[in-house]
């Protein structure tokens, strides 16, 4: 764990009168050391953008790849070659709205709302976003669990909805069930009827049976795949088993759904195994495919209305303040979480 504490820095130039804000910054790619506590000026929301009053931030496997600048592919997709080109790292957030800009109809100052700061971050007092990037946040859930929401519920949603398209009444095997994605896949997976399995470390199996999975596979102790072809539908989010391993837990019928997974090598992070997935698919009765999520207004509405409903509750693991951004992201690092972690800007360092 790194002890030190931060300390706000002067990261800006601009001497203005100008408001300032806490944030996180990062000015070279790297793993937690390279994060500072620094003071930047409030962002001016452009028409079609809100200015949001940050009170809690999401933090997700996405925005530890973007601070390290890996796999190396991203940086040449456009974060950045040799630095990041957005210094604030984040995306997920909840707050209130401060200010919003020219021609935004759907949100006022006041409003609680909870949306993803693509390319502008989130780990800071203020940040702003596209109109599109937000929703009203649900009355029932906190600024933290809201904060928990949108990239990882996103990607659960889009696994098991829109692309292994799960029916009631099959039997869903969750891989990472215990984690940020695999947390909401095992609810929407229950919330659509399903049989599911989830795949965990010891220390996640009770976590994951409270969130509704109907059993749980210990992956320390069992391979899932012993017992043989028995599930129609694998969401595989973490572990970066073989192919051939995967499939011989999947019926002849079943789909294979790669939703990620660590360590999958410096370069492409484990995408070839995703495009061998979609090659060999051509060829055999599975269906072995794979998605990239991205964020929507009806998307991020669905989420939301599904946390509102109560088929799906965010789970906060731990919660960190800004100054504690390191830890925070040490602590991802580790893979220890069950559910999501947190950083707000309400607390102050401890
Ligand atoms: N396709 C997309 O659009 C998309 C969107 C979002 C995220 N992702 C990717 O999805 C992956 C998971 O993201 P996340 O936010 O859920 O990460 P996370 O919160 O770190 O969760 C991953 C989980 O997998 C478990 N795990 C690790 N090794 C495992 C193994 N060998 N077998 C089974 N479980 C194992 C970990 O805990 P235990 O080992 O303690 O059980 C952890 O709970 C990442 O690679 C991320 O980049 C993709």
């Amino acid at each position: 764990m790194t002890n030190a504490m931060l300390e706000p820095t002067m990261t800006t130039t601009d001497t203005s009168d100008k408001a300032t804000m806490r944030a996180v910054i990062q000015h070279e790619y790297g793993r937690a050391e390279v994060l500072q506590l620094g003071i930047e000026p409030v962002p001016t929301p452009a028409p079609g953008e809100v200015l949001v009053r940050v009170v809690a931030a999401g933090l997700d496997r996405g925005v530890w790849h973007m601070v390290a600048g890996k796999p190396y592919l991203m940086r040449i997709m456009g974060f950045g070659l040799r630095r990041p080109k957005t210094r604030i790292p984040g995306m997920d957030l909840a707050g209130t709205v401060e200010a919003v800009g020219r021609g935004v109809t759907r949100f006022k100052a006041g409003d609680a709302v909870l949306g993803t700061a693509i390319g502008a971050g989130a780990f800071a007092e203020f940040a702003k976003l596209g109109e599109s990037q937000l929703v009203h946040k649900p009355a029932n859930l906190s600024f933290e669990q809201a904060a928990a929401l949108p990239v990882s519920a996103l990607a659960a949603l889009k696994a098991v909805r829109d692309v292994a398209k799960v029916q009631a009444g099959q039997h869903v095997l969750v891989i990472g069930a215990g984690g940020g994605v695999g947390s909401y896949a095992v609810q929407i997976a229950k919330a659509q009827g399903a049989r599911v399995t989830g795949v965990a470390s010891t220390g996640k199996l009770k976590h994951v049976l409270e969130l509704g999975a109907d059993d749980v596979i210990d992956y320390t102790r069992q391979d899932f795949a012993q017992a043989g072809p028995r599930f129609d539908v694998i969401l595989d989010i973490a572990g970066n088993r073989t192919l051939k391993h995967l499939r011989r837990a999947l019926k002849p019928r079943g789909t294979l759904v790669i939703v990620g997974g660590e360590n999958g090598g410096s370069w492409f992070g484990g995408i070839d195994r995703q495009l061998r997935a979609m090659l060999l698919s051509a060829f055999t009765r599975q269906k072995l495919t794979s998605f990239v999520s991205t964020v929507s207004q009806s998307a991020l509405t669905d989420v939301a209305r599904l946390a509102q409903d109560g088929a799906i509750t965010p789970v906060v693991d731990r919660t960190f303040s800004l100054a504690q951004a390191p830890q925070a992201f040490e602590y991802l690092e580790n893979a220890k979480a069950r559910g999501k972690i947190v950083i707000t800007t309400t607390l102050t360092a401890a």
